[in-house]
């Protein structure tokens, strides 16, 4: 907790020139909107302060016993009161439409941002913390131009003007009446101090329910089998009461600070009728000034008393943007590496898929090396593994030198123990992660030369927990490709062997899928995801076959789809099931990230080692259920 609470607290500057310039980039394009807004608010300020002059005109007027005067000003008293309304009215408006703009190319941006990061940092972040960049963080931003902040500065011009009117009216009067300011000052900059301290906390603390949430609410299934929601409660109960305490705190330092500047406010108006009054029974100061003062001390203090308020939410919004920028600046996978030594490819034949899944590169990303996408020519489909080293933490490889080759066309099955690295192993041929050392190659080409989008092009992966969006059938088989018609997802369908599956769903195509595709049991799941498979046509198949066991009808029509899939391809089969084993042109049995074995099932049975006893354990008398050879055993074997 406390790396994260850590993690989550950044000290908060209120101005920070990098910080500010990359805000701006995202007001630039609504920067006439934002202008206007901000010439209205002197427009606002001026009618504001004109205010009590005219007042004052009115009520020396009034001593005068000068009717016209008093009409006129009357008049001019409504105007200024209207057109004062009307400058706030829009100029609130306006600031909160350039906002509203501002954030929501923000969210757009950080999610596309968000949708090109390797697997590696969502490893590293929690969900609930990537979630609090997108809601908590984006609406903090918001609350600046909410509560006004970016109107310090005329805040302080504001108040020197008034001090000033004041003093041009009388000074004497004026030292009287702002006798408290020295104090009042003193006061708001110890508050200042001690709120900054709790918003912050505030932050962190929010940041740390999100968190929590982010993991009970999907995990909610092993939470209630395994009776934990006493303890859940309890744990959730505890962060939400200290974020409570934490508001808690800020608000007391907030009515402290709104009582204080009240108070003061009034001490001055005594001040002002203690000295003021008696002045006026002199005839020295007129009735009118006499009035012009308290309205303007009245006007002084608010501004004043909302400076330190806003003061803390320009820090919280720039620790916020700070945050933001951070997580923009996480840098994506590399397309590509710029420079490559292989003979360009010709780089027509992938020219119009360029495009296709590129998220949307805002104005301020660098520009990604524009390197040929990389097109299977030579050695079409094959894929090499040439002494890959990798480890998703430093120190603690997974794979450790392995090499192997999977020519063109050929069938390769996968076997070994759990976490022994075989799923590792399909994450590096995606580019999931990058090896430490060695190269994967697809197509005679290291996966880092290649354009990302034609390499998962190329390469159609079905991994073993399939996740279906929340849609239809029909938009999953798809997967958001408008190009893809129904004819080709109901001939891929046929293909896979299953329409009759999908039509007993209510609905048929149409049949709803919830989030994850939780309505829908594991082997249906799978089914979908080999027919996903038949419509994209790969050239390259990579398949993690399911532990769990399905059900003995779609097994069966799983089995029949998984072989038809398979056909004439270039396969790389984690495999589990003994027919996929058998079936391979090569099968490769991986212990511990290295390989122990490689062969055929005929060499590898002949030879008598791992896999031979293996098989003995697994599969003696067993048709080929679906059974996992290496999932408990290989070790034990060992
Ligand atoms: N995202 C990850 N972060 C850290 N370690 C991981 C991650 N994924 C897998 N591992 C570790 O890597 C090893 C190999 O995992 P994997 O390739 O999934 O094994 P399997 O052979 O069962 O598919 C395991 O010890 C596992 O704990
Ligand atoms: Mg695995």
């Amino acid at each position: 907790m406390n790396a994260r609470e850590e993690q989550e607290t950044v000290a908060g500057k209120a101005y920070d020139v990098e910080l500010a310039r990359r805000l701006w980039r995202f007001i630039r394009p609504h920067r006439k909107v934002f202008f206007l807004s901000a010439l209205l608010l002197p427009v606002h300020q001026v009618f504001n302060l004109v205010q009590p002059l005219l007042l004052k005109a009115g009520f020396d007027a009034v001593a005068a016993g000068d009717g016209v005067t008093l009409f006129t000003t009357g008049v001019l008293f409504g105007v200024a009161l209207l057109a004062e309304a009307a400058a706030f009215f829009f100029q609130y408006y306006l600031s909160m439409l350039v906002a509203q703009r501002c954030l929501a190319d923000l969210r757009v941006k950080v999610f596309s941002h968000v949708q090109r990061l390797p697997m590696s940092y969502f490893d590293r972040n929690p969900v609930g913390r990537v979630m609090t960049r997108m809601t908590t963080d984006v609406e903090v931003l918001q609350e600046m131009f909410a509560a006004g902040a970016m109107n310090l500065v005329a805040d302080l011009v504001l108040i020197v003007a008034i001090v000033t009117i004041m003093m041009s009216l009388h000074l004497e009067l004026a030292l009287v009446s702002l006798a408290m300011m020295p104090f009042l000052l003193l006061g708001i900059n110890v508050f200042r101090l001690k709120a900054r301290q709790t918003y912050r906390l505030i932050r962190t603390r929010i940041a740390r329910v999100n968190a929590y949430l982010g993991e009970a609410i999907p995990g909610m299934a092993v939470i209630q089998l395994f009776n934990r929601q006493e303890r859940s409660f309890e744990e959730f109960d505890d962060l939400n009461r200290s974020h409570r305490d934490a508001i808690r705190r800020s608000n007391v330092y907030e009515a402290s600070l709104f009582s204080m500047v009240e108070a003061a406010g009034s001490l001055s108006i005594a001040l002002l009728l203690w000295y003021g009054g008696g002045e006026v029974l002199q005839g020295i100061v007129s009735i009118g000034t006499f009035v012009a003062f308290s309205e303007y001390i009245r006007r002084l203090f608010v501004p004043l008393r909302d400076f330190s308020n806003k003061y803390a939410v320009i820090q919280a919004a720039m620790t916020a943007a700070e945050r933001i920028f951070e997580l923009l600046d996480t840098p994506v996978e590399r397309p590509g590496r710029a420079a490559s030594p292989d003979p360009a490819p010709a780089p027509a034949a992938t020219a119009p898929a360029a495009g296709l899944a590129s998220g949307v590169p805002g104005p301020a990303e660098p520009a990604e090396p524009a390197t040929a996408p990389a097109v299977i020519q030579p050695s079409r489909g094959a894929v090499e593994f040439d002494d890959v080293w990798f480890s998703y933490r430093p120190n603690d490889p997974v794979l450790k030198g392995v090499s192997f080759r999977i020519e063109p066309g050929e069938r390769v099955a996968v076997i070994g123990a759990t976490g022994s690295g075989k799923t590792t192993t399909i994450k590096l041929m995606s580019r999931f992660y990058d090896v430490d050392r060695g190269a994967v190659r697809v197509g005679g080409r290291d996966v880092r030369e290649w354009d990302l989008d034609a390499l998962r092009r190329h390469m159609g992966v079905v991994l073993q927990d399939v996740f279906l969006f929340s849609g239809d059938i029909l938009s999953n088989l798809k997967l958001g490709n408008p190009d893809v018609s129904e004819d080709r997802v109901r001939a891929a369908l046929r293909n896979a062997n299953g329409e009759g599956f999908v039509r007993r769903l209510p609905g048929g195509l149409q049949a709803a899928v919830r989030e994850r595709g939780n309505n829908l049991s594991a082997g249906q799941r799978q089914l979908l995801a080999l027919v996903r498979m038949f419509v994209v046509d790969p050239e390259i198949l990579v398949l993690d076959e399911a532990t769990s066991s399905v059900d003995t009808e779609t097994e069966f029509l799983v089995q029949g789809a998984f072989e038809k899939i398979m056909a004439n391809r270039t396969c790389l089969v984690i495999a589990h099931r003994l027919s996929t084993i058998r079936n391979a042109d090569r099968i490769v049995v991986f212990h511990r990230g290295v390989i122990r074995e490689m062969g055929s099932h005929s060499e590898l049975m002949e030879k008598g080692g791992v896999y031979y006893r293996l098989h003995q354990l697994q599969f003696q008398g067993e048709g080929g259920a679906a059974d996992a050879p290496g999932t408990r055993d290989a070790a034990a074997v060992d």
